[in-house]
């Protein structure tokens, strides 16, 4: 009732349905009927994380996407870690390396996973600590874009774009990912995966188009590889991303 006042709505457009994030064939909801699928440190606790991305890539609409805060490891966590419930439940045991998840993303046809934000977590019981000692623990929101000619890499086209604002929240600059603070008004160079984010989504009214993909410069500059996650500040562990 909050939201609906809040938004404006004349009834409630909000439906529970109860269920495991790795089986949501099971609640009877219709592929490619969603914008945006979101959740917040509920993939690290999946028994199945490669079923919970391929059921999100099948009940996404073409151009939607995968918006989603999870904690990811720097390293595989053992076995023996992983299976200690307190670990678990601390939403660390079952955190995925990063390197994994961005396999198991391209596996499930999200072929260019953005990076939003993120801050390495600290493990302040000494306990904890002690167990997970080696272990870099990383809090991160990822965007998956359910878009089918995303390319392997960012390749260089040439292309920009012009961010018109518009976009509530993001009125000076349209935050991509971490590396794309698209600043209003001005001319910005993309890549041919970026271009498409932008212009196949629910983005493109926001933006002008500069260029085509008739020629190929190369790999786009800039575009590394190795832990994409800032050592930055370590805050306290904690089940919430
Ligand atoms: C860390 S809490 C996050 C809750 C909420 N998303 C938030 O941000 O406050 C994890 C939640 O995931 C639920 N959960 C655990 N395993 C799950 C699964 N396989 N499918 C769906 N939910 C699950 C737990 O019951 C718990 O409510």
């Amino acid at each position: 009732a909050y939201h609906r006042e809040a938004f404006g709505f004349a009834r409630d457009n909000v439906e529970f349905r109860l269920g495991y994030i790795e089986h949501l064939e099971q609640l009877g909801l219709e592929d490619a009927s969603f914008d945006v699928v979101v959740s917040n440190c509920v993939v690290n606790l999946s028994p199945d994380k490669d079923a919970v991305l391929r059921q999100v890539q099948r009940l996404l609409k073409p151009g939607g996407e995968f918006y989603f805060s999870d904690v990811y490891a720097d390293r595989r966590v053992p076995a023996k870690l992983r299976n200690d419930p307190v670990l678990y439940g601390e939403c660390l045991g079952g955190a995925l390396y990063w390197n994994d998840f961005q396999h198991l993303a391209r596996r499930a046809d999200f072929t260019d996973p953005r990076l939003v934000e993120d801050r390495p977590i600290a493990i302040t019981d000494p306990v904890l600590a002690a167990l997970t000692e080696g272990i870099g623990f990383h809090s991160a929101t990822y965007r998956l874009f359910k878009l089918e000619r995303l390319e392997p890499d960012c390749e260089d086209y040439g292309q920009a774009v012009i961010y018109h604002g518009g976009i509530v929240g993001h009125e000076r600059h349209f935050i991509l990912d971490k590396h794309h603070a698209i600043e209003a008004g001005r001319v910005f160079p993309v890549c041919g995966n970026t271009w498409r984010m932008l212009r196949e989504t629910r983005f493109r009214p926001h933006f002008e188009f500069i260029g085509d993909f008739s020629r190929h410069y190369g790999i786009f500059a800039g575009c590394g590889g190795g832990l994409p996650f800032d050592a930055g500040k370590v805050e306290a562990a904690g089940c919430c991303c």
